[in-house]
């Protein structure tokens, strides 16, 4: 951690080191160090909110963001004393009328790195393909839940090359396509009404398949075949009517929940939940 070994030194060293700080930010010897050091200037980042907490790991919340215009004004004055952050956040109510924030600008978090980022309830359509780019290496968790996304670049995932978790859940995305991440372990994208499946071959670590809300009445063939650690996949609230041959079939042997609550099934074909499947699954629901 660089962070930690940095601030460790302060404290040894003290007064030598501090001006190489203070230069390097305002030039101003004089100035007093800001309290939320090494956060940007408060007043700077307003209404981003920028916070470290005892394991020198810091966060960024620009919840407060109401426009485009606000959160590229927010960056655009704001140094940046450390460039790596735990946590981007931001959490809209997606019923406030006051908040309209349309679009990321890729430009926006510079140079910026981030290993967890929710942004959920805005009126976002697109996402382009490099408005997270910076943070290839270090992104572990991208929730993007309840914002407004036609378009998201699923070519890219590939490139977050430790990505475990994605949420797009209650989004308007048409079509989820076979796109590729070796890193892939937990993915949830409930609450895409009509979405169209192709099929899982080139995430093969997901662990966790969340799907529910989604209106499929059919699932393709053999859609989980090839994922050998599945655990749970979750279709609840779905319009399925039956469960044909190889629905819901994996090669795991650590398949242990499968949710059909609240489809509209009537058959079961023999074979439905197949081979190491059957003989380890704890619990499979089928209320309706
Ligand atoms: C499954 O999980 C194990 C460890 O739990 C891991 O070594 C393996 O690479 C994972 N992926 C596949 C496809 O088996």
């Amino acid at each position: 951690m660089v962070l930690k070994a940095v601030v460790s030194v302060v404290v040894l060293v003290g007064v030598v080191v501090i001006p190489a700080f203070t230069s390097s930010n305002s030039g101003d010897l004089t100035r007093p160090q800001p309290r939320e050091w090494p956060c940007p200037i408060e007043t700077d980042f307003y209404p981003c909110v920028c916070t470290n907490n005892e394991n020198y790991e810091l966060s960024i919340d620009c919840s407060a963001v109401e426009t485009d215009q606000d959160l590229s004004d927010a960056f655009y004055y704001a140094e940046f004393p450390f460039s790596h952050f735990k946590e981007f956040k931001i959490e809209h109510d997606p019923n406030d009328p006051k908040m309209t924030l349309t679009t990321l600008d890729p430009y926006t978090f510079r140079t910026l790195t981030f290993e967890r980022i929710t942004i959920s309830g805005t009126k976002i359509e697109i996402i382009q393909d490099e408005d997270f780019s910076n943070s290839h290496d270090t992104l572990t968790y991208l929730n993007l839940a309840s914002n407004k996304i036609t378009y998201f670049p699923f070519d890219s995932i590939q490139g977050y090359t430790n990505l475990q978790t994605l949420s797009l859940d209650d989004n308007q995305i048409e079509v989820w396509p076979n796109f590729e991440s070796d890193s892939l372990e937990y993915l949830s994208f409930s609450g895409n009404e009509g979405i169209t499946l192709t099929d899982f071959t080139n995430t093969p670590n997901l662990r966790e398949i969340y799907m529910a809300r989604n209106k499929h009445d059919t699932l393709p063939y053999q859609l989980f075949w090839n994922l050998f650690n599945l655990t749970v996949v979750d279709l609840q609230r779905n319009e399925m009517t039956f469960v044909d041959e190889y629905y819901i079939a994996s090669q795991s042997n650590a398949l242990t929940t499968i949710n059909l609550d609240h489809n509209k099934i009537s058959v079961i074909r023999h074979d439905a939940f197949h081979g190491h499947v059957c003989s380890h699954t704890e619990e499979i629901g089928v209320w309706s």
